[in-house]
């Protein structure tokens, strides 16, 4: 599974690939206006830092105008893949990009048949919002089964990024039920290493070793 980390925050993506965790980024408005920087700018300064893809969204709703957007997006650096809203201008733009040689993530789906459409424009990524769904009382994780269901019975190439990820269970049930990318906070990145044995563990381990008096280096 790949982890992709659901941020516009530099000094967070920075880390997090320093560690070697991560294959990729995805950003959308609202992280654009929570980092308080230019869209061009941060987007440039993230594919510089980050190999895998990174997500840039369109901020515009009609085909013609998300095309533009998308050429400006897509000339920040190769590795931009253009983001678009899971609606019927969204669907074109994304056959009319993948048949283009760029990279597509459709975004905001909610359900099973928008991804089976999104699959059919030939998305490279589809991102299901897992707790969204779980904040209305639907269970967002049994979207992430019928999409991985319906892909694999058609044998859909569509990547499943599991997205509005907001706990360490959410990354584990979408790891079993076989989405190929999640999209993670990197606070949940990092919560994913915790397990109190492991502290516990390595507690007992030094202080048997300080008793051994050796040194390794
Ligand atoms: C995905 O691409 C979205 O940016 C993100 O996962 C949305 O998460 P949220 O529902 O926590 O805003």
């Amino acid at each position: 599974m790949k982890f992709f980390v659901d941020t516009a925050d530099v000094n967070e993506i920075r880390e997090l690939n320093d560690l070697g965790l991560i294959d990729g980024v995805t950003t959308n408005p609202s992280l654009i206006m929570k980092s308080g920087r230019d869209i061009r700018e941060v987007t440039k300064e993230i594919c510089d830092i980050v190999e895998g893809p990174v997500s840039a969204e369109v901020a515009a709703t009609e085909y013609e105008a998300m095309m533009k957007e998308a050429a400006v997006l897509a000339k920040i650096a190769d590795n931009i893949c253009i983001k678009l809203p899971l609606t019927l201008d969204g669907l074109k733009a994304c056959r009319a990009l993948t048949s283009d040689g760029h990279q597509t993530n459709v975004t905001l789906c909610f359900s099973a048949n928008q991804a089976l459409l999104a699959a059919k424009a030939g998305a490279t990524f589809i991102s299901p919002f897992i707790g969204r769904l779980d904040d209305m009382a639907i269970d967002g994780m049994e979207l992430i089964r019928e999409i991985r269901q319906i892909y694999d019975n058609y044998g859909f190439e569509t990547e499943i990024l599991a997205a509005s990820i907001r706990t360490v269970n959410h990354v584990r049930e979408a790891a079993l039920i076989g989405a190929d990318v999640a999209t993670i906070p990197a606070s949940t990145i990092k919560a994913l290493v915790k397990h109190p044995l492991t502290d516990k563990g390595l507690e007992a381990f030094l202080a048997d070793w300080k008793k051994t008096g050796q040194s390794i280096a």
